[in-house]
Parts: C-alpha cells; structure tokens; sequence
C-alpha cells in the first residue's frame, strides 16, 4: 500500500493541485488504463468515476489524499471536486485504514423486512464490529447501505465483486472462512474488474 503523505488539501478547493505536491503513484498499466478511458468520454471531468475505481486498485483498495491529488491532477479538476464525488458514493473507500474485505449490507426496504437489521447484529456477534467498523486483524470492513439492486435475493451482502444472498447464518459462515483463506483483497479485486469492464464496454 502506498504510503501516507500529509498535504495540505485545503488550498487546492478551486484549482488542480500542483504536481509538486504529490508524489504520482499510477503504474504504466493504469495510465494506459485511463488514457483509454478518457478517449471515450466528451472531457476529462466524466471520467472521474472510472479514474477513482483505477486510484482505489492502484492505492491498495482506499483512496487516499495522495490518491485524490493524483486524480485531481490526471484530469485537471480541483482536489474538492474529486473529493466530493469519492465521498458521495459508498462504493468508494475514503478511509486510511480499510480491511481487506468490505461487507456492504443492505438495509434498504425489501432487505429490512427480511431481516438486513438481524444480518448487521449476525455480523456483530460473529466478527465483532459493525457499520464503519474494521476488524482488529484489518480483514474485514461493514459498511450498512441502499438498495443493491438485487432485492429478489433479500437480506443481500455484497463483497468485493460478488453478491451473496438471501444470507442465512450458515451461508455467512461460510463466505467468512473463505475469505479468511484467501489471501486476495475483494476491494482490489472489484476495482480491477470494473476498471476492465469500462475499458471493453467502452470500445464495442
Ligand atoms: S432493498 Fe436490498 S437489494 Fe434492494
């Protein structure tokens, strides 16, 4: 993971951050990546979802303020604009310190009435945390939202890429020993997926 560099961000609110003042982390395959992203889109402003899933890979699963200046940067936007998108959308991870995994849970509607309230105390007996909470080990982060578009399969998790639901305790139990054993981050693992699906979605 990339390391922590304290910059004064502040400064940056109308105007894209000087180069000097961040260190630029992209690899060559993820500037090829978003050059070919860009190439799809009228301006480098509606590119800044795609180039976030890039940073969020590229920084080891979170967006960091060196991430959000490097994006600034590669699109020529403000630090506060790109902050304000990767902070609206809980599909982003802001948080220095991420687990490995994230468990998004649904407590929208359809998942309330069949029990997403009783999968976050499920979650919180067997792994100890809950909502905007990471594990000791790092392993795993709970994160309650909205509607995952897949109400048929309430009370619905996703993790990383995969969607698993209705979730009973057996089924719970056993995608925890799964990823326990694996030593892949889902959080990288679905930035990179979805990074590849812009790319080919965008040059049929
Ligand atoms: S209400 Fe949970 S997926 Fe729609």
């Amino acid at each position: 993971m990339a390391d922590m560099i304290q910059v004064n961000t502040s400064v940056y609110h109308a105007q894209a951050p000087r180069r000097e003042d961040f260190t630029l982390q992209f690899s060559d395959k993820a500037i090829t990546e978003l050059e070919d992203i860009l190439t799809h889109y009228p301006n480098k402003k509606a590119a800044i979802l795609p180039a976030l899933w890039i940073a969020q890979r590229e920084y080891g699963g979170t967006i960091t303020s060196q991430a959000l200046g490097e994006v600034a940067i590669r699109l020529n936007r403000s630090y506060a604009e790109i902050e304000g998108v990767a902070t609206y959308y809980t599909m982003y991870n802001v948080s220095e310190s991420p687990g490995k995994n994230k468990i998004e849970v649904c407590t929208c509607i359809v998942c309330m009435a069949q029990g997403g309230y009783r999968l976050l105390d499920l979650i919180k007996k067997k792994l100890g945390v809950g909502p905007g909470e990471t594990t000791a080990d790092g392993l795993f982060t709970i994160e309650e939202v909205e509607c995952l578009n897949a109400c048929d399969r309430a009370p619905i998790m996703q993790i990383g890429p995969e969607y698993y639901g209705p979730v009973t305790e057996t089924l719970f139990d056993e995608i925890i020993q799964k990823l326990k054993a694996s030593s892949e981050s889902t959080v990288i693992q679905q930035a990179d997926e979805i990074v590849k699906v812009q790319i080919s979605d965008q040059s049929k």
